[in-house]
């Protein structure tokens, strides 16, 4: 039997392909998630204050977390402003392994640099 291209299948070929690595993969990627899981566990934060930070939860996508935005699984955006946090942000940071961050909110909490 000879090959045919027929569009169709293709299309239903590729919409297959695309959904299951959605679903399989998730769309945040494993190092990224490490970072942030890195920055809950780094930070002290009060659970009864906090809107966004206690929330985390590794059973959801990383990228679906409150306050986070990424783009292509990396993270790019991270709004953690009023969120109780105090503590102190070193050059060994998770915050640094971040590499894709271009917008960081982490106004009217309590962290020194
Ligand atoms: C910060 O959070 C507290 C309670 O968690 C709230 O009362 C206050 O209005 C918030 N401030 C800002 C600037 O959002
Ligand atoms: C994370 O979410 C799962 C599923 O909803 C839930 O069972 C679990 O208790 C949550 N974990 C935390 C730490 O909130």
């Amino acid at each position: 039997m000879a090959f045919s291209y027929s569009l169709p299948y293709l299309f239903l070929f590729s919409m297959i392909v695309m959904t299951t690595s959605v679903s399989v993969h998730g769309q945040c990627l494993e190092d990224q998630e490490a970072a942030l899981l890195g920055l809950k566990s780094e930070w002290k934060f009060d659970p009864s204050h906090s809107k966004k930070l206690v929330h985390w939860n590794q059973s959801y996508d990383c990228c679906s977390w409150d306050g986070v935005k990424c783009f292509h699984g990396h993270v790019i955006w991270l709004d953690l402003s009023n969120e109780s946090i105090s503590g102190e942000i070193s050059i060994s940071s998770n915050l640094f392994s971040l590499d894709y961050l271009t917008k960081l909110d982490l106004n009217s909490n309590s962290l020194v640099a």
